[in-house]
């Protein structure tokens, strides 16, 4: 993980670099860096613990001044997060680096950097680089070349900048297996682990692809491959609202995200559908004969995103009567599983950078899937790019680490989907009309659900000095128990498990007493019943229960049982709506409890290290 902004300019670079770290704070926190060239060519370098604000701090009691710099905030993997081990690392006064990745093969170059009479001053990965360059530089005068021999020798993932006080007025970027984008300005030019980093500053870019070089001047951009040839990279306009990345009225980006859905999921929806009717066309023309040969599907995914697909698979397999295998990424890539004929090959990603779920794309492209096809909600991103078919999601930019808008989005595409190859195997018109039907009316059945916020709030109470917290479901709504627990966890640090609610009896039942609160999911559908003898198991061993119920149900709150309602909807779209009400009782619990729910503890949102 980690962000890296880096500005060759002629006007003062200090705070531009630290508004762009802002922005990629949601990648990591727990340190931040920059370096900058003086008016002298004098490396200046300040590091600070924690998130970007200190940093701002003490460059606003203390400042730095210089028209050339880089800038780094941090997600520790080799070294606690510390201001030694913060970024930029330094090869004595001549080179400044920030790194983005994991250098695999760091123990052993270390070793022989140590050899040659290399000092280390911090435990990270990322110093060997910045050395490898700074060696390199006593045989040849140029930086690019430096960067490009000492990264040919990197294993691993990196994105790279670097700039050097021997070569004023210059930033050299590099990208293998990390994200990393270049801006291009008027008399300044840019680089960033993403589009985002740079909103305020341009709206034009170069997408690196994997072992581009990019030198930059404040005139000049030219990236190289790693074999010193010159490759032509076409810049694209990428348009982002203003609005897009504040927090409006809204105390954290979570709340607000939560309460974006129902636009999410309309401008998921747009231009996709008629009345009755998905329009294939809208999916590009080569999707309807990648659906045509489709039998069956495999899904990868991490975090919400593999929560998401399980929910699908109950819809496909249900809907369209393919088989339907879903997988987290991480697990996925170290298998060796057995591909069905006619498998479309489909990743869920937010951010279409995560590194386990970019590795699972690259590793299948020789193992006899039909296509590839990623869900996603960044047009810009690696998987976008890598993969055959992109369904993009239209969440619009989303900050707060725990996902909610993108999620339900997710879900929007996922029934796109599901209709498009339904229509090719058991699904009548009929049903895609219904379908179609309580799709259009799902943003105004969400802005319904979002009343809610006053009962979680008051709910809230309830959990927030809890320590565990069981979340039940069944069918397609086990999953939405499980995004709700981790919800839970991940922004208030209560620790919550999910259980397919039938499976309560096979253990986890001896851990219900009156100070754990089970929390079930009761949607209107036939296993309505047996989900209510769950819940008798619970409440006559004296567990408290919080039960999300259809409104229809007319299920009464009651002594040890209180009962929310939750609006009605066709039965398929009801994981939605009821993941809408966790993501709120999560939401104030963590409110309650004071947490920093938008950035929580050891966590990031785009996880692009294995
Ligand atoms: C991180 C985030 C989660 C997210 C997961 C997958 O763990 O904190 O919110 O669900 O990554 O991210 P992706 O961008 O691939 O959906």
């Amino acid at each position: 993980m980690c962000g890296i902004v880096g500005v060759v300019s002629t006007r003062q670079v200090p705070d531009l670099l630290v508004e762009g770290l802002q922005r990629l704070e949601y990648r990591g926190y727990d340190s931040a860096g920059i370096a900058v060239l003086d008016a002298n060519q004098v490396l200046k370098r300040r590091r600070t613990i924690g998130k970007v604000k200190e940093l701002a701090d003490s460059l606003r009691s203390d400042s730095l001044s210089g028209v050339t710099g880089i800038a780094h905030t941090r997600w520790a993997t080799h070294g606690v997060p510390s201001e030694g081990n913060a970024h930029p690392h330094v090869y004595g006064e001549t080179v400044a680096l920030a790194h983005n990745g994991i250098v695999e093969n760091h123990e052993a170059l270390r070793e022989e950097l140590v050899g040659l009479g290399s000092e280390f001053t911090s435990d990270t990965d990322t110093e060997v680089i910045v050395h490898l360059i700074g060696r390199e530089l006593a045989n040849t005068d140029s930086l690019l070349d430096a960067v490009r021999r000492a990264v040919k020798r990197l294993e691993g993932a990196f994105a790279i900048g670097v700039i050097s006080s021997r070569h004023p007025g210059r930033l050299i970027g590099a990208r293998k297996g990390s994200p990393l984008v270049v801006g291009l300005g008027h008399g300044e030019n840019f680089i960033a682990s993403d589009v985002l980093a740079l909103r305020s500053l341009t709206d034009r870019f170069i997408l690196l692809e994997e072992g581009d070089l990019v030198e930059l001047t404040p005139s000049d951009v030219s990236v190289w491959n790693l074999d010193d040839e010159s490759v032509v990279r076409s810049s694209v306009k990428v348009e982002m609202r203003v609005d897009d990345t504040g927090k409006g009225n809204f105390q954290h980006y979570m709340h607000k995200e939560i309460h974006q859905q129902p636009q999410a999921v309309a401008a998921t929806l747009e231009g996709r559908v008629t009345r009755h009717r998905v329009l294939e066309e809208a999916f590009g023309v080569r999707a309807s004969s990648v659906f045509d040969r489709t039998r069956a599907i495999t899904i990868v995914a991490c975090g919400s995103s593999y929560y998401s697909a399980s929910i699908a698979r109950y819809w496909i397999e249900d809907l369209v009567g393919i088989p339907c295998n879903v997988e987290i990424a991480s697990e996925f890539r170290y298998r060796r599983g057995v591909v069905l004929p006619g498998s479309l090959f489909v990743t869920i990603t937010q951010s279409g950078e995560t590194a386990d779920t970019l590795a699972a794309l690259r590793l299948v492209k020789e193992q006899g899937f039909e296509a590839s096809l990623t869900i996603c909600n960044v047009p810009t991103s690696t998987t976008v790019r890598e993969s055959d078919l992109a369904l993009m999601i239209q969440a619009g930019p989303e900050i707060g680490v725990a996902s909610t808008k993108a999620f339900t989005a997710q879900l929007v595409d996922l029934m796109l989907l599901t209709i498009l190859l339904g229509r090719r195997h058991r699904m009548s018109e009929d049903t895609e009309r219904e379908l179609v039907g309580a799709l259009r009316g799902l943003p105004d059945v969400l802005e319904e659900a979002l009343k809610l916020d006053v009962v979680t709030r008051k709910l809230a109470q309830r959990l927030v000095d809890k320590h565990h917290a069981l979340f039940l479901g069944r069918g397609a709504h086990y999953p939405v128990a499980l995004e709700g627990a981790l919800k839970l966890k991940e922004i208030s640090y209560i620790h919550a498990e999910a259980l397919p609610a039938g499976e309560l009896k096979h253990g986890p039942l001896a851990l219900v007493d009156a100070e754990m609160p089970v929390i079930a999911v009761a949607p209107n559908n036939d296993l309505l019943e047996k989900l209510k003898s769950n819940l008798q198991e619970v409440r006559a061993r004296g567990g408290e229960l919080i039960v999300f119920a259809d409104e229809t149900l007319g299920f009464r709150t009651e002594p040890g049982v209180t009962v929310v309602e939750v609006p009605s909807v066709h039965e398929a779209l009801a994981p939605i709506v009821f993941t809408v009400a966790l993501q709120l009782l999560a939401y104030h619990t963590a409110a309650l409890k004071g947490t920093d729910l938008d950035q929580p503890r050891n966590l990031a949102k785009s996880v692009t290290v294995e």
